[in-house]
């Protein structure tokens, strides 16, 4: 078992599988992907290899990243040889949305159990401004039918951006009055790349969270394995509410996660300097090197993030490592 010095366990992996992606989020890649990266992408033995030695250290979920995770050919080959690797339990993905219309069948086939869709505003106009992609009835169309399918679990990830979204609250509470999917605010992080837009855009998830209590919603009880998000239900809404708060007291102190880059880089936080090349022993079928490797550096995961003292490590953006 995963174990770090401050006794958070980490059954939970997030994969990146390519840093590059077709949309141009303007708190996230503005001016496009760094397409270079594409060469050095993870193949797929690769991938069932760091995969075993994560799930013969008691990982138990995968979450696909990217990017955008469907830019890569092989996305249905990975969901497969991701699921069939002893010990998984659950594969997820996290992805803009833009395949889910024309993929989702064939992802569910080879054994995807959750997804997660990013929808930044419910506006047709903005969220063409902050995507850059004039798609959003299509994403919409095919997030209603992966909650109509046998997926377990639907999440949708709008990141706050007060001149965007900063008053569209009410809007996306009637979106999930009839839906059963888990929506999720997400504070705005700084990265490398986008100190001034954030210090235009970021808004506090706090206010947020006043305003739904007032509203009658109520916090659910976290689960030992929950993810980052503070939950929110009502009795008159099909679907539930999240905060994803990183700059919250205690964010990190339940962390369960830790991340491989698309390049085989070893993550221990989103915001860090220091990334731990996996690679080398993605090479050979024995796990144990590559067992021993990631449970050495566990131990040099540090308490928190350094957020809060604008320490965004290298990360230069979350494409680069996905969330
Ligand atoms: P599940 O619990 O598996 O559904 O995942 P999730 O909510 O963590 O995943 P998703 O990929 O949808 O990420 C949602 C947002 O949460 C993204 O903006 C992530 O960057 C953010 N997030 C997820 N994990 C962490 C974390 O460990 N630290 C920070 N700072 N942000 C995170
Ligand atoms: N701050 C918060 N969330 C972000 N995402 C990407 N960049 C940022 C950022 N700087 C979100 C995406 C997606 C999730 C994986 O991460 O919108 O929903
Ligand atoms: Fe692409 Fe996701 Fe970044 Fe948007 S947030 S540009 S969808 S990687």
């Amino acid at each position: 078992m995963l174990q770090d010095a401050y006794a958070r366990r980490f059954t939970y992996l997030r994969l990146s599988l390519t840093e590059s992606c077709n949309f141009r989020c303007d708190y996230c890649l503005p001016d496009g992907p760094d397409c270079t990266s594409r060469k050095e992408e993870i193949n797929l033995d690769e991938i069932r290899r760091v995969v075993t030695a994560f799930a013969l250290l008691g990982t138990r979920k995968v979450r696909l990243t990217g990017g955008e995770p469907c830019l890569r050919k092989d996305l249905v080959d990975v969901i497969r040889t991701v699921k069939a690797v002893p010990g998984i339990e659950e594969v997820a993905m996290t992805t803009n949305g833009y395949r889910l219309m024309k993929d989702l069948d064939k992802w569910v086939e080879a054994g995807l159990d959750a997804v997660n869709v990013s929808v930044d505003s419910l506006d047709p106009s903005t969220f063409h401004l902050v995507t850059g992609q004039n798609k959003l009835p299509e994403i919409l169309e095919g997030i209603d039918r992966a909650s109509q399918s046998s997926l377990k679990r639907v999440k949708v990830n709008t990141v706050l951006l007060k001149e965007h979204n900063g008053k569209e609250l009410p809007e996306f509470l009637e979106y999930i009055r009839t839906r059963p999917v888990s929506l999720r605010f997400i504070e705005l992080m700084q990265t490398g790349d986008n100190h001034a837009y954030y210090r235009r855009h970021h808004i506090n998830g706090e206010s947020i969270k006043e305003t739904l209590l007032e509203q009658g919603w109520t916090q659910r009880l976290k689960s030992k394995t929950a993810g980052p998000a503070q939950e929110f239900v009502h009795p008159e809404f099909a679907g539930s509410m999240g905060l994803i708060m990183p700059y919250s007291k205690d964010f990190c102190a339940d962390c369960n996660r830790l991340r491989v880059s698309s390049r085989g880089a070893l993550f221990l936080c989103l915001f860090t300097e220091n990334h731990i090349s996996l690679r080398d022993l993605m090479q050979s079928d024995d796990p144990g090197p590559l067992m021993e490797r990631i449970q050495e550096s566990v131990q040099g995961k540090k308490v928190s993030h350094f957020l809060h003292d604008k320490q965004t490590g290298s990360t230069k953006n979350l494409s680069i490592i996905g969330g």
